[in-house]
């Protein structure tokens, strides 16, 4: 019986090598596969150079001035570089943005802020021209009015701006210096079934008694002292409304003109501010459809930055929100971030009647450059629904390009590093603020390895800011 046991031993041993380069075969394949696939789910990330395409170069470099000139605040002391500076990102490393006073939100990176279909985090703006005036009138940040910036143009900037937008109307320059004067804010509806949600949800105690106090006080109910509280503020003398209310009405549109031009200039500079060639860029323009992914793998992007590429367009699912060539659908969702004691913040649902009422939609800036508007923008504030409940505490996805060197992250800045933002993700133990956070966030339950080689990934990102103007004035 011993020669059939080594008879089958030889079969076994000599059959060994075929079992073996038949399954390394396989493996092969399966690699293939699984290349092919991440192939396909990186494309959406390539930045064409259709979407870098800029115009304007006089208007940006007025832009550029204006951007970061002091004479534009109450102070003489702060400008958008103040907050957005150029040497860090054209943010503040801080956790809220800080001018004249605190404001309650994060300040944004505005690098690439071209792609951005919504400003602000809960999208309150819907283009960057109109974007730009709305901290001139805050009072924690520039805390001028319109008036104040016309007559800073006419003193400083008269000869260049007429070059730029033709002549100064005399109806102004007959009025130099302008008397502070602005709008009143509007008045807002939050949605009546938003904020019966908000009551619903309402878990924070101290918020509740705040409210419940002021609706005693008061004798109004709950849900009108809340929705009183999301009003945007009238801080300015009253005086400073009435002086707007008062002009005659052709001095008063040349000044809103005026003030819309202005936030054109500075716009036309914010489209050339960009990073768009980071290492991860780099390699994706290396890989070639059918070739395996560690042949592309270049020097600041190897196998930590592979393996956290997949983790991102796969199993950790970043790409259902941070889509795209910037990494971000421009669309807001309530992630589940946890309520802050005595803060009221409704997200989307607040933005969303600031910006189908304000002043500067694009029907407006529209009116002075047709070519900036297409029926996209416009047709997008029609379909925009106060009521939907999904936009309850939601905010706006940021991009993550450069993210690496933009922290604190999140609206409020509440996470110091990309370390706490992946442990949000990951654990999920948090109870929203308000509203519910979004379904298809699920408990991560990736392994220490794991969140380093998403972090990896994100940090490959990270690419010089470059500002696209010639340094002449
Ligand atoms: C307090 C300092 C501060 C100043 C001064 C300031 N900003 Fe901001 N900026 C912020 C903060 C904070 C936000 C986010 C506010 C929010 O979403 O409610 C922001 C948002 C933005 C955004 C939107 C970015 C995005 O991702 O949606 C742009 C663009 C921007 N600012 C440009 C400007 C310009 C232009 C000026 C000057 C006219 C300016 N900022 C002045 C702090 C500042
Ligand atoms: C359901 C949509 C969604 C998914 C999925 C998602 N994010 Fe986010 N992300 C957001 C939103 C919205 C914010 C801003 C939330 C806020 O500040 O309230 C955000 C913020 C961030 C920030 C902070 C950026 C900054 O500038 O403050 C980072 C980093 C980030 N996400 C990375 C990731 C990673 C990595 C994943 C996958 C593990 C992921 N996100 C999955 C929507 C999403």
């Amino acid at each position: 019986m011993a020669w059939r046991k080594s008879i089958a031993l030889s079969i076994v041993l000599l059959s060994l090598p075929v079992v073996g380069v038949i399954y390394y075969i396989n493996l092969q394949a399966k690699s293939k596969a699984a290349d092919a696939h991440l192939w396909e789910k990186s494309q959406q990330f390539h930045v064409s150079k259709k979407l870098m395409t800029v115009a304007d170069e006089p208007l940006a470099k007025l832009g550029r001035a204006f951007f970061s000139e002091t004479a534009f605040s109450q102070n003489g002391q702060i400008s958008c570089a103040s907050c957005h500076n150029p040497e860090a990102q054209f943010a503040d490393g801080l956790k809220l943005g800080l001018a004249l006073g605190q404001v309650k939100r994060n300040t944004p990176s505005i690098v690439n802020s071209a792609q951005l279909r919504w400003l602000f985090w809960d999208g309150r703006s819907d283009s960057l021209e109109s974007q730009a005036l709305e901290p001139i009138e805050t009072i924690l940040e520039h805390g001028i009015t319109r008036a104040h910036v016309i007559n800073v143009i006419v003193d400083k900037y008269q000869s260049v701006w007429e070059r730029t937008f033709g002549a100064i109307s005399p109806v102004i320059l007959r009025g130099v210096p302008l008397p502070p004067a602005l709008p009143r804010p509007i008045k807002i509806e939050v949605s009546k079934i938003a904020l019966s949600r908000v009551m619903a949800s309402m878990s924070d105690s101290d918020l509740l008694l705040r409210y419940s106090d002021a609706s005693s006080s008061s004798g109004l109910p709950i849900e009108a002292v809340i929705a009183e509280s999301l009003q945007v503020k009238s801080y300015y003398p009253e005086s400073w409304y009435q002086a707007y209310e008062a002009m005659d009405p052709k001095s008063r549109q040349e000044m809103d003109r005026m003030f819309i031009q202005f936030g054109m200039a500075i716009a036309a500079f914010e489209r050339r501010i960009v990073a768009v060639d980071s290492p991860f860029d780099r390699f994706l323009a290396g890989w070639k459809k059918g070739g395996s992914v560690e042949e592309a793998a270049i020097n600041g992007f190897g196998d930590d930055e592979v393996e956290g590429l997949r983790l991102f367009t796969g199993k950790a699912n970043c790409t259902f929100c941070h889509s795209g060539p910037f990494f971000s659908d421009g669309e807001f969702h309530n992630i589940g971030l946890a309520g802050v004691p005595g803060q009221l913040e409704l997200g989307r649902a607040r933005g969303v009647p600031l910006v189908t009422n304000g002043s500067f939609r694009c029907q407006v800036i529209g009116v002075l450059r047709p070519e900036l508007l297409t029926s996209e923008t416009c047709q997008m504030l029609k379909y925009l629904d106060p009521d939907n409940l999904d936009i309850l505490g939601a905010f706006k996805t940021p991009g993550l390009r450069n993210v690496e060197l933009t922290g604190p992250y999140f609206h409020d800045g509440r996470a110091a590093s990309l370390d706490e933002v992946i442990d949000h993700y990951n654990l999920l133990t948090a109870k929203a603020a308000i509203g519910h956070q979004e379904e298809i966030l699920v408990p991560l339950n990736l392994t220490d390895k794991e969140k380093k080689q998403l972090i990896a990934f994100l940090n490959s990102l990270t690419y010089p800011v470059e500002v696209m103007l010639s340094s002449d004035p």
